[in-house]
């Protein structure tokens, strides 16, 4: 079986892509596992930016073949904002209900017809003799109002296309296989099937 590290210490993450590369004969490691490795500030501007330099210091520091993967949330009524900057839109250090109120917020003027978004995720993979990167996005719109309880992050107001649920009520099984990172895993795994 095959091991691969991911750069993340986020369980919601980690459970999430462990079960989906289980089925591709993929053990994944993480963070978790190597307790000496440092948080990797993501302090890039582009998704492409953190997530290289995620999996680049993982693979530095294990010698084994790295993941690195940076989500943003890309609303269309805020020119693509938060983007990049998703995980720290209200603030450094705040909580998903945090930015998930400042959203509600700056989007409470706009009409539903105006409401979409999409998630985008870039996955980087680095090893000893390549580095590679896989888009996924996940196209929706935001809701008035938070729905559900499962996932995290955004995913109580993020109704993806052709769903009449948000994320947060949707079955993980399904989320995984529509979401953003579903879709950059799904590309993830053609490309070490190859
Ligand atoms: P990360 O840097 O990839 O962890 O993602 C940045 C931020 O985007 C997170 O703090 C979450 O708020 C949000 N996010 C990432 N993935 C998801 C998701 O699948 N659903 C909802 N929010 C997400």
């Amino acid at each position: 079986m095959k091991t691969i590290v991911l750069a993340s210490r986020n369980v919601d993450k980690i459970e999430e892509l462990c079960s989906t590369l289980k089925d591709f004969g993929v053990e994944l490691k993480s963070a978790l596992d190597f307790p000496e490795l440092k948080e990797v500030e993501e302090d890039k501007n582009t998704l492409e930016g953190n997530a290289l330099k995620k999996a680049r210091y993982v693979f530095q520091q294990t010698g084994l073949p790295a993941l690195g993967d940076d989500t943003g949330l890309e609303v269309d009524a805020l020119d693509g904002r938060p983007g990049v900057y998703s995980a720290r839109y209200a603030g450094e250090d705040v909580t998903y209900q945090q930015n998930v109120d400042k959203l509600l917020e700056e989007l409470a003027g706009v009409a539903p017809k105006d409401r979409g978004a999409q998630f985008r995720t870039i996955v980087a993979f680095v090893t000893e003799n390549e580095t590679h990167t896989f888009e996924g996005v996940c196209r929706g719109r935001i809701l008035r109002e938070e729905k559900g309880t499962g996932g995290f992050g955004y995913d109580p107001v993020f109704q993806p296309a052709e769903y009449e649920q948000t994320f947060a009520e949707l079955d993980a099984e399904i989320k995984n296989k529509i979401s953003h990172r579903g879709k950059a895993i799904e590309k993830l795994t053609a490309f070490l099937g190859k």
